[in-house]
């Protein structure tokens, strides 16, 4: 018996999933915001693309605005993206802001670092400063940050444990892997899609649809995989003999390994990696951006790289298209059960949909 047949045949019938309100409803979201989006270390952003001291990128996690900046001392320091004085919100897209970030309307200004360096005329023509106002007092809220290798994370309330112990059973996945040689080679930008940003990390975490929904892009048989299910990580691997190397279909042993809630990386023997950016936006809609990396260093040539961004463009849109359907049968009664988890191939699933339920319930 395969592991996945002796899963199957020790429960007594299948799991049903989250109910549909935890997809559609806005109280859900909202709570998903308080709690899932807040106590856990969140991935927001790619390292590579803030590469030089003042490049700032707003971003947005559990519905609040936020701002990473790279400072003078190399390091990415994410901030909530709000200006002192009048609330405005300091960066509205990607860019280099030189020393500082200044607020585009009373020109308040802030270092790196976030220290208040100005507040024009604050106090009165040429004056700043008043009693019971000191500039140095005054800095940017920070938010926790950690970056791991390329992958920029915050932890809202700033109650998670220590990133490499809450990612542990990631990182233990990934051993062996010269992470010194890992570059990223492209960054696709799906843009907004229609769909709870639960339904992409389930989807990503089961292999049973891959079969049929990647029919034409890849060629995994369903018998070689298992789940992975190991705290943080959920996903699910592939063992095959033959690894084919960098062309263009997915006949490699893989691993599908996503970092709850929101961070997933997929490794492909022998050289290729790839990790996905999805950003919750509201209950149906989110954002997704996958960067492509290397491992062992190779060069590709430019056809090359083209053709792996069109393989996994293709990968992706496949997913889409089910992730986004599954988001409109949650409208129907029948969805209301949260319908039937496969005990081989969803356990992972249900996993996942564990910790959403565990987080949620101490709002
Ligand atoms: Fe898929």
């Amino acid at each position: 018996m395969t592991i996945a047949e002796e899963r199957a045949q020790a429960v007594g019938g299948p799991q049903h999933g989250l109910t549909a309100e935890a997809y559609r409803s806005k109280e859900f979201w909202e709570r998903e915001c308080q709690t899932v989006l807040a106590k856990n270390w969140v991935f927001i952003g790619f390292a590579h693309q803030m590469a030089n001291p003042g490049d700032a990128h707003p971003v947005t996690c559990a519905n609040l605005p936020l701002l990473a900046v790279r400072g003078r001392d190399g390091d990415i320091q994410v901030f909530h993206n709000v200006c002192l004085h009048r609330c405005m919100t300091l960066v509205d897209k990607p860019k280099n802001v030189g020393k500082l970030i200044r607020c585009p309307y009373h020109a308040w200004a802030y270092d790196l670092d976030g220290r208040l360096r100005a507040a024009p005329h604050f106090a009165g023509t040429g004056k700043q400063e008043f009693d019971g106002f000191d500039i140095k007092k005054h800095r940017l809220k920070p938010v926790r940050t950690h970056v791991w290798h390329d992958w920029i994370f915050v932890n809202l309330d700033g109650n998670a444990p220590d990133f490499e112990e809450y990612a542990a059973p990631l990182i233990s996945r990934l051993e062996g892997m010269d992470f010194t040689r890992v570059e990223p080679i492209g960054l696709l930008d799906f843009g907004e899609i229609g769909t709870n940003w639960k339904l992409i990390m389930e989807n990503f975490i089961e292999p049973y649809h891959v079969q049929f929904v990647h029919a034409s892009t890849t060629d995994q048989p369903l018998e070689n995989h298992y789940t992975i299910t190991d705290g943080t990580c959920i996903g699910s691997a592939v063992d095959l003999n033959e690894e084919l190397g960098t062309s263009g279909s997915l006949g490699v042993s893989s691993r599908y390994l996503t970092l709850y809630p929101n961070f997933i990386l997929g490794r492909y023997f022998p050289d290729q990696l790839g990790v996905y950016l999805n950003v919750p936006i509201g209950p149906g809609k989110m954002r997704q951006y996958r960067a492509l990396y290397t491992t062992e260093g190779q060069e590709l040539s430019a056809e090359e790289i083209q053709a792996l961004r069109n393989l996994w463009w293709d990968v992706h849109k496949e997913d889409h298209e089910m992730v986004v359907r599954m988001f409109e049968g949650r409208k129907s009664p029948v969805a209301e059960d949260g319908g039937l988890l496969s005990p081989a191939w969803e356990d992972s699933v249900r996993a996942f949909q564990d910790l959403i339920e565990r987080d949620v319930a101490g709002a």
